[in-house]
């Protein structure tokens, strides 16, 4: 596992509510189990050895997601998995004043496409043409290859609301 920087206390927070919740799914009560804390940083140092921080962040505490009435660009696209990711722009003299998405897709799409609205906002609309799959997972500070097309979703629907 990377070694990992020190988490916020509102990340740390989130993690801890992501597991607590994942572990109730599965019947583990705090109050009944008796490595409750145990398992609970067992499942936080899984999620962060296959995700950055910055990706975990965004996803469990995504930021811009959300609609933007009457926006000057939008796109709706499903990928092959069958997520969908909704992304929408507003626009003036050639620049991206603000950019939000809506996906009912997995975590990393989430976090893909917080990713990428972040990335263009303010951004020259030309500019935002030439943002990749790989720009987005580099922004993550990486994905999982079997995650990468979670990021490619991202980009094909910013390419068509632009
Ligand atoms: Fe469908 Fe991630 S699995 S976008």
């Amino acid at each position: 596992m990377k070694l990992k920087s020190k988490l916020s206390l509102e990340l740390k927070t989130a993690l801890e509510k992501w597991a607590e919740e994942r572990l109730e799914c599965i019947g583990v009560y705090k109050d009944k189990a008796s490595d409750f804390e145990g398992l609970k940083d067992k499942l936080i140092k899984d999620l962060r050895s296959v995700y950055s921080d910055k990706a975990i962040d965004l996803f469990l505490r995504p930021k811009n997601r959300t609609i933007i009435q009457s926006p000057d660009g939008f796109a709706r696209i499903t990928g092959p998995c069958g997520d969908t990711m909704g992304m929408y722009l507003k626009i003036k003299k050639g620049r991206i004043t603000r950019a939000t998405f809506q996906t009912d897709g997995c975590d990393p799409s989430i976090a893909s496409g917080g990713m990428v609205v972040e990335m263009v906002t303010g951004m020259r609309i030309e500019d935002t043409k030439k943002i990749t799959q790989q720009d987005i997972s580099v922004a993550l500070e990486g994905l999982p290859e079997d995650s990468l097309h979670c990021a490619l979703l991202a980009a094909n629907t910013l390419k068509e609301a632009i």
